[in-house]
């Protein structure tokens, strides 16, 4: 059995004494607990229902039909590669299935040492310089295959530095 950790359960419970009484408290309660802690706990789910009297089925069918939803902790950092059209018109699906092959991962998914989270992202605004991607907060244009590596080993290379 999974462990939920106190203060973890705390934050949940705050959030949801706070929003439980709104109308359509559902959404904003997922939104505030993605929000303070990063993702919305498995095990919060159950207090979620019994406050809101719903079953724990619904609550899962929200969170899971919702892809801004994360379930676990997010990586350190989080990598966004912008879908929308003048970025795909510039090659951004061969950068999203480069990014995804060498990560080893697919969209809303972290890698094995939680340093990077793969996100797609609609439009970022940097269409004049597309294929268009955002790291953190920085927003990177024209990126390449090799432009995208050298990104993701400066951020492996942040991770060590902090380390040491
Ligand atoms: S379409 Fe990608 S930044 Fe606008």
């Amino acid at each position: 059995m999974t462990v939920f950790h106190e203060p973890l359960q705390q934050q949940v419970s705050e959030v949801i004494s706070e929003l439980k009484h709104k109308p359509g408290a559902l959404l904003p309660i997922l939104h505030a607990i993605q929000e303070r802690l990063g993702y919305i706990p498995p095990e919060s789910v159950g207090s979620i229902a019994e406050a809101l009297n719903q079953s724990r089925a619904e609550i899962h069918g929200v969170i899971s039909f919702y892809h801004q939803f994360r379930t676990t902790p997010p990586g350190k950092h989080q990598v966004e590669i912008c879908r929308a059209e003048a970025c795909q018109a510039m090659g951004a699906r061969q950068l999203e299935a480069h990014a995804k092959s060498s990560l080893g991962i697919d969209y809303h998914q972290t890698t094995g040492d939680r340093t990077l989270t793969l996100e797609p992202v609609y439009c970022l605004g940097n269409c004049a310089c597309a294929p268009s991607v955002r790291v953190n907060d920085e927003i990177v244009g024209r990126v390449t295959a090799d432009k995208f590596d050298q990104l993701v080993s400066e951020l492996q290379t942040q991770k060590l530095e902090v380390l040491s």
